[in-house]
C-alpha cells in the first residue's frame, strides 16, 4: 500500500528537533480538550440544526447527531493511535507521510486546506451576520456594504484580528480560547435548561417524519449523491436521518484538529487521546440535548433555517433569551474561527518544513515560538475568501475534504500496523481491524450522503492539487533535495 517515497517516523520526529523548526511545549490535557471544544461547537449547531431538522431528518435530527458522533468517535480513536505513535505537527498529513507515502500525504495535506481555510472562511461570513444582527440590538446599525454581498469586510476583518492573536504564540492564543470556551459552553447549557420548559411532547410527533411528507427536501436542499443515483428516496424517513447526518457532520469538524498541536503537547502520548475523545464526547452529548430541546420548542415544520436557537426563543416570547444566544453564537463562532486558522498554518508549516511547498514558510519565529509567516499567509488567503465569496453554500465541500481524510487515517492505521508492528504505540485504537474499517466506512457513507455537485467540487480540487505536486513538490521534496 506504500503509493511512493515514505519519509520515515524517525525522521519525522527527527525533524522536529531541529532547533529553527521546534514550536513550544506548552499544552495539557485540560487546554487541548477546551481547544477541542472550542472549534468543535460553532456554525453547526447554531446554524446547520435548522435546516437538517427542518428539512431532512425532522425531530430524528437527534440520531443525526449520534451516527455523525459515532462516525467521529470511531475516526477519533484510529487519530488518538496515529497522533500518539508520531507525535509532530501537521494532523492527518503527517500521520500519511510515515505511513502511506509522500503521495497519499500530500492529497491529505491538500484535503486539508479545504477543510481548515475553507471552513474558516465559511464560518467568518457566518460571524458576520451575527455580528450585524448583535450591533443592530445594541442599536448600531452596520450597513449593507460592509458585511453583505460580494465584498465581506466584517468577515476579512475578523479573519486578520485573530491572525494577529495566532501571531503572538499559541499560549496566548489558548487562554483567549479558554475564556471564550467557557461562554459559549454556558450559552449551550443555557440553551438545553431554558428550553426544556417549553417543550410540548405532541411536536416530537412524528419523530421520524415519512419519508417525501410536506416539507421534506425543502427549497434550500440539494439533493444527496444517492438521491442523484436513485439509492435513496431523499429526506425524511430513515434515509433523511443520514443526508442530515452528512450535514451536520459540520458541527464536529474540528476535534481531529487537536491532533495538528501533538508537537505542542508536553506529553502527547497521554493528552491526545484525552483531548480527541474528550472533546467529542462532550460536544455529541451537548448536540444530542440541543437538538431535542430545539425539536421539543417548535414544530420541525416550522424551525427557523438561520438562527434556530434564538428563534426557537422567539417563538416562545422570549426575546431576551435570543439576544443572548446570538451573543453566545457570535463568541462560539470566533473560537472556531481562530482553531481553524491555527490548525490550517500548522498543516502549512509542516508540508513546508517538508519542502513540498516553499520552505520559507516553516521557519519559527524565535521571539513568539510560532511559525508567524504560515500564520499572516494563512490568514490573508482566508480573508480573502471570506471578502469576496459567498461561501455558506460550500460547507458541504468542507465536509467532504474531511471525511475523505477520515478515511484515508483509518486505512493508515491498518498499513501502519503492518508495514511497522514494532512502533511504541502510547494509546492502541481497540478492536482493530474492526474500528479503522468501520471508521473508513461510516465517513464514506456519509460522503454518499452528500450532493452531486460537491463531490464534483471536490474531484476538482484535488486534480489541481496533483497538478501542483507533480509541477512543484514532486522536485523540491526534502526527500530528494537531502
Ligand atoms: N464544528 C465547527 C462548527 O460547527 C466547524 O462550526
Amino acid at each position: 500500500m506504500n503509493l511512493g517515497r515514505t519519509k520515515t517516523i524517525e525522521q519525522s520526529i527527527a525533524d522536529t528537533e531541529e532547533p529553527v523548526h521546534q514550536l513550544r511545549k506548552r499544552l495539557g490535557p485540560v487546554e487541548l480538550t477546551l481547544f477541542g471544544v472550542g472549534v468543535i461547537i460553532g456554525t453547526g449547531i447554531f446554524v446547520l440544526t435548522g435546516k437538517a431538522a427542518g428539512v431532512q431528518a425532522g425531530p430524528a435530527v437527534a440520531l443525526s447527531f449520534v451516527f455523525a458522533g459515532i462516525a467521529c468517535a470511531l475516526a477519533g480513536l484510529c487519530y488518538a493511535e496515529f497522533a500518539s505513535t508520531v507525535p509532530v505537527a501537521g494532523s492527518a498529513y503527517t500521520f500519511s507521510y510515515a505511513s502511506l507515502g509522500e503521495l497519499v500525504a500530500w492529497i491529505i495535506g491538500w484535503d486539508l486546506i479545504l477543510e481548515l481555510a475553507l471552513g474558516a472562511s465559511t464560518v467568518a461570513v457566518g460571524w458576520s451576520s451575527y455580528f450585524a444582527d448583535v450591533m443592530k440590538s445594541a442599536g448600531v446599525a452596520i450597513p449593507d456594504w460592509a458585511y453583505g454581498g460580494s465584498h465581506n469586510v466584517v468577515a476579512a476583518a475578523i479573519v486578520l484580528i485573530l491572525t494577529a492573536v495566532i501571531c503572538l504564540g499559541i499560549k496566548i492564543s489558548s487562554q483567549v480560547n479558554v475564556a471564550i470556551v467557557a461562554v459559549k459552553i454556558g450559552i449551550v447549557l443555557f440553551v438545553i435548561i431554558a428550553g426544556c420548559f417549553y417543550i410540548k411532547a405532541s411536536n416530537y410527533s412524528p419523530f421520524i417524519p415519512p419519508a417525501g411528507s410536506p416539507g421534506a427536501g425543502g427549497a434550500q436542499s440539494t439533493p444527496s449523491l444517492l438521491q442523484d443515483l436513485g439509492v435513496s428516496p431523499g429526506s425524511f424517513g430513515i434515509t433523511g436521518i443520514f443526508t442530515a447526518a452528512a450535514l451536520v457532520f459540520f458541527a464536529f469538524i474540528g476535534f481531529d484538529i487537536v491532533a495538528t498541536a501533538a508537537e505542542e503537547t508536553r506529553n502527547p502520548q497521554r493528552d491526545m487521546p484525552i483531548g480527541i475523545l474528550g472533546s467529542l464526547g462532550i460536544c455529541t452529548a451537548l448536540y444530542v440535548a440541543v437538538s431535542l430541546v430545539i425539536t421539543g420548542m417548535v414544530k420541525y415544520t416550522d424551525i427557523k433555517v438561520d438562527a434556530p436557537l434564538a428563534e426557537a426563543f422567539r417563538s416562545v416570547d422570549k426575546p431576551g433569551f435570543a439576544t443572548v444566544i446570538s451573543v453566545g453564537a457570535l463568541l462560539g463562532l470566533t473560537t472556531v474561527m481562530l482553531i481553524l486558522l491555527l490548525g490550517q498554518s500548522r498543516v502549512f508549516f509542516a508540508m513546508s518544513r517538508d519542502r513540498l511547498l516553499p520552505p520559507a514558510f516553516a521557519a519559527v519565529s524565535p521571539r513568539f515560538g510560532a511559525p508567524v509567516r504560515t500564520s499572516i499567509v494563512t490568514g490573508i488567503v482566508v480573508a480573502l475568501l471570506a471578502a469576496f465569496v459567498p461561501l455558506t453554500e460550500l460547507a458541504e465541500l468542507v465536509n467532504i475534504g474531511t471525511l475523505f481524510a477520515f478515511l484515508l487515517v483509518a486505512i493508515g492505521v491498518l498499513v501502519l500496523r503492518r508495514t511497522r508492528p514494532d512502533l511504541p504505540r502510547a494509546f492502541r485504537c481497540p478492536g482493530v481491524p474492526a474500528v479503522p474499517l468501520l471508521a473508513a466506512l461510516a465517513s464514506f457513507y456519509l460522503m454518499l450522503n452528500l450532493p452531486g455537485a460537491t463531490w464534483l467540487r471536490f474531484v476538482i480540487w484535488m486534480a489541481i492539487g496533483l497538478v501542483v505536486y507533480f509541477t512543484y513538490s514532486v522536485r523540491h521534496s526534502r526527500l530528494v533535495t537531502t
